[in-house]
């Protein structure tokens, strides 16, 4: 049988090609609303768009997959509305502008719009934004250490405490202004008695180095306290809150004889128990090195 080609498909199938590409760059529909919103506050969703007021057809705002709001340009009346959890929903005289009153946390969510022409026919939907309800931090964080002083060789414990907000603010530790390892760090977050606020505390816990001291003998620690973890788009945060405490060190040198003696014994042990290890020697042998080595301490 021969190739037939159905080239009334082919066409159509190219024109529609090209019409879906020419609808695609022309319109453009973006959703205009923060990414992190203040408990109780005001939020305004503005569906911004490129079609022509001629051509519109219908907008739609759009949460967590369901609709919110919908205007028809032909329909009487043109606008629905639907609930909104944790929120009032208010119409504004833009039609392709919504605002939510006195947010709670359940107003949290991920928004969209999507917007239709009428000729040709055709939807473009906005990307979607994850907004988020929170309540910032209402003071600095607070650093608190059980000494004024600490002496190189000591552990130094330190806890920053954030004010109560929500989400948990995510803490770093600074020394000298270098970040910590996560590792020599401790976070919890614990319940206040504010409903639904938790305050995180973040422990550090390091060993205090000869090199942590600067010039004027002050180790400086400080921490960050901020909503989200990471920095957004623009480098900023949601909430950002910070605080600085300077801590005196004292390099006490140990007194040069028992620091040397003690360092001599401790060699002498390790050495020993590295033969052992090493060589599998048996009890009886281990017990004779173990009494020359008692003897040994007890001569020098
Ligand atoms: C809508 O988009 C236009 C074009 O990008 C821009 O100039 C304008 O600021 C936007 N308006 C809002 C409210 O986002
Ligand atoms: C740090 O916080 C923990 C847990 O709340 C507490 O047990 C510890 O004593 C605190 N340490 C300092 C130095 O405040
Ligand atoms: C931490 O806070 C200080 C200001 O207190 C700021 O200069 C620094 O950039 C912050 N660091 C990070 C990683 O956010």
């Amino acid at each position: 049988m021969p190739c037939q080609v159905d080239w009334k498909r082919v066409v159509l199938v190219y024109v529609l090609q090209i019409y879906s590409y020419t609808a695609a760059v022309v319109v453009w529909v973006q959703l205009d609303v923060p990414r992190y919103v203040e408990y109780r506050s005001t939020v305004t969703l503005i569906c911004n768009h490129s079609v022509s007021e001629n051509v519109l057809h219908k907008i739609e705002f759009i949460r967590n997959e369901y609709k919110i709001f919908q205007y028809i340009k032909d329909r009487t009346p043109p606008t629905q509305m639907h609930k909104v959890p944790g929120a009032e929903l208010q119409p504004t005289s833009a039609m392709n502008v919504i605002k939510l009153k006195d947010v709670g946390f359940e107003a949290s969510g991920v928004y969209s719009c999507d917007v239709s022409m009428a000729t040709p026919i055709y939807t473009v939907g906005s990307d979607s934004v994850n907004m988020e309800v929170i309540v910032p931090q209402s003071e600095d964080p607070r650093i608190t250490f059980k000494k004024p002083y600490y002496v190189v060789g000591e552990i130094l414990e330190a806890n920053c405490t954030s004010s109560p907000a929500h989400p948990a603010p995510h803490i770093t530790w600074f020394i000298n202004g270098k970040e910590v390892d996560v590792f020599l760090v401790r976070t919890f977050p614990i319940k206040t008695r504010e409903n639904q606020l938790m305050s995180t505390v973040a422990q550090l816990s390091i060993e205090v180095s000869a090199l942590h001291a600067g010039e004027n003998g002050r180790l400086e620690i400080s921490c960050n306290s901020t909503i989200p973890t990471y920095p957004m788009q623009n480098g900023q945060y949601a909430d950002f809150k910070s605080e600085t405490k300077s801590i005196k060190i004292i390099s006490v040198p140990l007194t040069p004889s028992t620091a040397s003696s003690c360092h001599r014994e401790n060699v002498v042990l390790l050495t020993i128990s590295g033969i052992i290890a090493t060589n599998g020697i048996t009890n009886y042998l281990q017990s004779i090195v173990v009494k020359l080595l008692g003897l040994n301490l007890i001569v020098s």
